[in-house]
């Protein structure tokens, strides 16, 4: 089955089953300083899954674009990506494992018509220490979901040993089967929220574990190897935990949170392991083929190189699409690594010319209905990364030539230091010495991602903080930072005009950061005007009032929406006394007399007729 059409009809059955369908948010989460990407559909859903009321109710589905930094390393492999799909579904403190996992069943055997014989799935084995009994609740629920597909489904401990004919539902232990956005219980931090879940795998078939080239052809094969025989396809949370004073608890409201792979969904419904061979990709992998003049499937290398060169490439399209240029800071520099890999590939394949450009018009193409891209846009921007970093592999390339003129081999080190001034990754020198004779160190390889690893430690430690699956932070100076924003776009509105839209905004506890549509530099009198009015609104201390409504009243009554957003029917509408209106999800102050005095620290060019505020609470 394609891809569009797994996503429509999952979204078409939940929607049968009473959800909302609510559009993806970005990449780059609004107002979420703790967390590079979007890397789950449930991000946009934690204050609906921690109390607040949802505008459009208790049950709600979506599709929503994700990405995963820390799988950049894996991809190359038949089943890791950067960027992918997440189908989710919620409900919040609405119905609960037994209606959760009877619909999965039902979409995925009837909807997307996977063979059941292949389903295997698990279940939370249970924390005495902390008074979590095992899940029997769930595993009952599959037994007789597969009984009554005509399979006995046994439930047994699962990775201890190899599995036998009728064992299908696994209990594992919390590593596995709890998930939080850090993990085991014990590493939730206090307000986080979390729960046992129950995974479902594709088995894709025992032959190719035993495979003669595989590596795991002598070890005990079980759901959660990496054989790849198995494939996690979805996984459904439980989410009624939250960590409260060191202990996790259960919360007032009981959640599910269901997260499934849509590319991995395709993959199991062509029964081949390899995602790559999905209609999303079959296209890009064509014109690489065609680019290069060589094979897709021919040997792991060349294979390998597509692979990443097709995944990056998406990544970085849709990356430009909310925003995200290649640079050296935070979410750019992820987006400019996606884009030097995808060339280095490139290279060791062959094409010399730029085609970074032409690859992600096919994406456009691909996505146009669904997630439209600015495909010239994108297309400009990668030309123009791509351009840039064809030089610095020129330029390295010298340097590269010159080292192997004076040195007899090549030490990690100095590949390393190839890899910090010019960008190279290891295979591209790799590849470059191969070619030109050049011998390497024994270790060399070794020394180079060790040092990658201080490097990478060390970056991280800049980034402490910084939670892996994402945090929102609600704190209090980011929630009246949130509030100074929508008193600032007012004001600029009131000085500027109101042509002034907003395109973009990032919060931390220290700054807000604005982005707003602007063809001129302000001039110092307009920065003042703009602080004075907002401070006016700060000492009037005016309530500030949150109402529910449909999208078109909101729109009616004038309020302000984020420029280029979907919205669902219902929206959440924040309104300050006279001055602001804005369409938004909160959370904001109860009244601006608590936001102290508001100060605009900078106003720059952010790019071509967007200007960008720095500004601050003091
Ligand atoms: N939050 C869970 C996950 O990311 C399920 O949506 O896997």
């Amino acid at each position: 089955m394609k891809t569009s059409e797994i996503r429509q009809k999952y979204l078409e059955y939940f929607k049968k089953k009473g959800h909302a369908v609510i559009p993806s948010c970005g990449l780059v989460p609004d107002n979420d300083p703790t967390t590079l990407f979007t890397s789950a559909g449930m991000q946009q859903m934690i204050p609906y899954l921690s109390g607040q009321k949802h505008p459009l109710g208790a049950r709600i589905a979506n599709s929503q674009k994700c990405l995963r930094t820390q799988d950049i390393e894996e991809v190359g492999d038949n089943r890791h990506t950067t960027f992918f799909e997440m189908l989710g579904n919620w409900s919040l403190n609405d119905f609960f494992k037994k209606e959760q996992l009877s619909w999965m069943f039902e979409f995925l055997t009837k909807e997307v018509g996977l063979d059941p014989h292949h389903l295997y799935v698990t279940a939370f084995k249970g924390l005495p220490e902390a008074g979590i009994s095992r899940d029997e609740e769930t595993a009952g629920i599959w037994k007789k979901l597969f009984k009554d597909a005509g399979i006995d489904a046994a439930d047994v401990v699962g990775g201890e040993h190899a599995i036998k004919d009728d064992e299908r539902i696994f209990y594992y232990d919390e590593m596995k089967n709890w998930w939080s956005r850090s993990g085991k219980p014990q590493a939730m931090p206090e307000g986080e929220l979390g729960g046992p879940d129950s995974e479902i795998f594709w088995d894709f078939g025992a032959e190719l574990k035993l495979h003669e080239n595989s590596p795991w052809a002598n070890e005990t094969c079980h759901v959660n190897c990496d054989c790849g025989r198995f494939l996690e396809i979805g996984n459904n949370v439980f989410m009624e935990y939250i960590k409260r004073g060191g202990a996790v608890v259960k919360m007032e409201q009981r959640n599910v949170d269901f997260g499934g792979g849509l590319e991995r969904v395709a993959a199991a419904s062509q029964n081949d392991p390899d995602i790559f061979k999905i209609d999303l990709f079959s296209p890009v992998i064509e014109t690489i083929e065609r680019l290069s003049g060589k094979k897709y499937g021919t040997d792991a290398k060349t294979t390998g190189a597509m692979r990443v060169i097709a995944d990056h490439i998406r990544s970085a399209a849709f990356l430009i699409g909310d925003g995200v240029l290649p640079s050296n800071k935070a979410q750019g520099y992820f987006a400019r690594r996606l884009v030097r890999r995808a060339v280095a590939k490139g290279q060791q394949l062959g094409i010399e010319k730029n085609f970074l450009s032409e690859i992600a018009s096919i994406y456009s193409s691909i996505y146009l209905n669904i997630y439209p891209l600015a495909a010239e846009q994108i297309g400009a921007e990668l030309e123009k990364e791509e351009t840039k970093f064809r030089r610095t592999i020129h330029e390295g390339l010298k340097v590269f030539k010159k080292m192997a003129a004076e040195n007899s081999m090549l030490s990690g080190k100095q590949l390393f230091d190839l890899y910090q001034s010019f960008g190279f990754p290891l295979e591209l020198s790799l590849e470059i010495a191969k070619e030109g004779g050049t011998a390497i160190a024994s270790g060399a390889e070794n020394e180079f991602r060790e040092d990658l690893k201080t490097h990478q430690e060390l970056s991280r430690t800049a980034s402490a903080g910084m939670f892996k699956g994402g945090l929102a932070d609600a704190g209090e100076q980011t929630t009246k930072l949130h509030t100074a924003a929508h008193l600032m776009l007012a004001a600029l509105r009131q000085v500027l005009g109101e042509h002034v839209v907003q395109r973009g905004s990032n919060i931390t506890a220290e700054r807000l950061r604005f982005d707003f549509a602007h063809p001129e530099k302000m001039t110092p009198e307009q920065i003042k005007r703009v602080e004075d009015l907002v401070n006016e609104q700060i000492a009037k201390n005016d309530p500030v009032n949150r109402e529910e409504m449909a999208l078109e009243d909101a729109r009616n009554s004038g309020a302000m929406g984020v420029f280029g957003s979907k919205y669902g029917e219902r929206v959440t509408v924040y309104a300050i006394g006279e001055f602001s209106k804005e369409i938004c999800g909160g959370p904001h102050v109860a009244s601006t007399g608590v936001l102290g005095h508001f100060r605009i620290a900078k106003e720059e060019s952010s790019s071509s007729g967007i200007r960008r505020i720095k500004a601050v609470l003091e």
